[in-house]
């Protein structure tokens, strides 16, 4: 994969399917409402969309159950619809990422059938089952993300099957090389149709300890806490062995041309970046999640860009993310103005960039009232807050029924007063959040400082942010303001102003000083 590859230079745009635009008037999302938003994609200035799972799924965890990893939900649509998906994404210039769960399947998925049926099926071995503990109990500490064990015991045959996440989603057993090559074939079966790379859920989890041993018990849990914190994630993440795997889903990936394997890790930075692979023979771009869980002030974010580029392997190329369906709304985690710093941000850092759908018109988390709640594992655990809807709801396109999402009742509420915040309104007020994001993704394609320019850290005083990015023959800095008091730059009195957060500006200069909340692109003046 050479310097050029598109996902070094482009920007990836998240789109989860349910909530992205209805076609068939069911209240849920599809792919010809996808298809039926690409002119706006591509104006935004994307360059690839990853798609949340659109697999036939029972939709115990909306997609991430998989009971057939090569078809398409009839909720979603069919396989015309997704070739035409692909071939309209194409057209346009623009990629197709899919989601690959690999971790688990739904239990409804035939091989689960059978593996279940009996400790003779051929099938048994591609899931974990263990006897039971003493008196009955799980076989060991493990907890489920969503909640309670991470096992359940199966009448049918009385063990337990392992389970990361619900009951309903078994975990497949990654050690079976028959489970491998499976797997392996329904990547296969995408990219011979056309799809540009995966990005690989929960690929940290993959292998487990082979001796099955109980996690150290946290010393910090609270009661106030989910319970997946009651433990240390020692034995059933993170394990050595996952290197060797990934490096294998990597050659099937690179068995075509131009494809990029990407990785969901929740891990700190150093471990992290062991995801890239030994020469880097693993992962293209393992997530950085890092802004999401970093104090959202300029220290930080200095010593966080300055530590991720400080803990990248030589030649591994960096990327960063905001949000995404599983996190809360970047504009309630900062605010309204902040938003527009985030948005600068993530746009003008060293490094791939993935944007969350509706992150760019200032979509906020949506309370969904709890007789309303879908996700599961607010359900399993309610009142801690881990409920994931809020982060779900419908796109907001105009100022029509169902903010133009759907012509029926939708599967999670759009906000109250989505008149006043959509798509529509944005595209007509060149001082909206909307405009900024279009206006970022186009300088970002026009200077190469931008997008492929290397990264240093200037300052982070006074809660102003500033760092340069620099080709031979062109130097921006980005200043950020993440406090709501102005700041004096007398050095950068004379850089000729690109781009400010704030659309009042219209000066080529900034008059030496950065205004409250605002964020700047500046061009170094050309030495005289
Ligand atoms: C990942 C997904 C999340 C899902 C979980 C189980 O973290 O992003 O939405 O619930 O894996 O598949
Ligand atoms: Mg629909």
């Amino acid at each position: 994969m050479g310097q050029n590859a598109w996902w070094k230079g482009g920007i990836i745009y998240q789109i989860y399917p349910r909530s992205f635009q209805d076609s068939d008037g069911d209240g849920i999302g599809d792919l010809k409402g996808i298809i039926a938003r690409l002119d706006y994609l591509a104006w935004l200035g994307i360059d690839a969309i990853w798609v949340s799972p659109i697999y036939p799924s029972p939709m115990a965890d909306f997609g991430y159950d998989i009971s057939d990893y090569c078809g398409v939900d009839p909720i979603f649509g069919t396989f015309k619809d997704f070739d035409r998906l692909v071939g309209e994404t194409h057209k346009r210039g623009l990629k197709v990422i899919l989601d690959f769960v690999p971790n688990h399947t739904s239990d409804q998925h035939p091989w689960f059938q059978d593996s279940r049926s009996s400790r003779n099926s051929t099938k048994r071995d591609w899931y974990i089952w263990r006897d039971p503990g003493p008196r009955g109990s799980p076989p060991n500490n493990w907890v489920s993300q969503f909640g309670g064990p991470a096992w359940t015991r199966d009448p049918p045959t009385g063990q337990f099957y392992l389970h990361s996440f619900l009951r309903q989603q078994p975990d497949l057993n990654w050690r079976n090389p028959a489970v491998r090559d499976a797997m392996f074939d329904a990547m296969r079966f995408w990219l011979n149709r056309g799809v540009d790379g995966f990005r690989v859920d929960v690929i940290w989890l993959l292998i487990k300890d082979d001796q099955f041993r109980d996690n150290p018990i946290n010393p910090a849990f609270q009661r106030s806490q989910p319970s997946i914190n009651r433990t240390l994630s020692i034995y059933n993440a993170n394990r050595p062995e996952i290197h060797d795997l990934i490096k294998q889903m990597r050659v099937v990936i690179d068995g075509f041309s131009d494809r990029v394997l990407i990785g969901e890790i929740y891990l700190p930075l150093e471990q992290l970046v062991t995801y890239y692979g030994k020469d880097l023979s693993g992962a293209n771009l393992p997530f950085n999640f890092a802004l999401i869980h970093t104090a959202w002030n300029a220290s930080a974010i200095a010593k966080l860009v300055a530590d991720y580029e400080h803990a990248l392997p030589p030649g591994g190329w960096p990327n960063w993310v905001l949000g995404n369906h599983d996190q809360p709304r970047i504009v309630s985690r900062v605010g309204a103005a902040q938003a527009r710093i985030a948005a600068m941000l993530l746009l003008t850092l060293r490094g791939t960039p993935t944007m969350y759908y509706g992150d760019e018109i200032g979509l906020p988390r949506v309370d969904v009232a709890p007789e309303f709640v879908q996700d599961s594992w607010e359900r399993n655990e309610p009142g801690l807050g881990v409920g994931r809807d809020p982060s779900r709801t419908p796109m907001q396109w105009d100022g029509t029924i169902n903010a133009g999402f759907s012509a029926a009742k939708p599967w999670l509420p759009p906000e109250v007063d989505f008149k006043s915040r959509n798509v529509a309104q944005q595209q007509k007020d060149p001082r909206s959040i909307l405009w900024l994001y279009h206006r970022l993704t186009t300088l970002r394609r026009e200077y190469p400082a931008l997008h492929s320019g290397g990264a240093r850290v200037v300052s982070a005083d006074n809660n102003v942010l500033i760092y340069e990015r620099e080709v031979p023959g062109q130097r921006m800095t980005v200043v950020l303001n993440f406090g709501s008091d102005t700041q004096k730059l007398p050095q950068l009195a004379h850089a000729r102003l690109v781009l400010s957060t704030e659309s009042g500006r219209a000066q080529t200069s900034i008059g030496g000083q950065v205004q409250a909340n605002e964020g700047l692109i500046l061009l170094a003046e050309p030495a005289r």
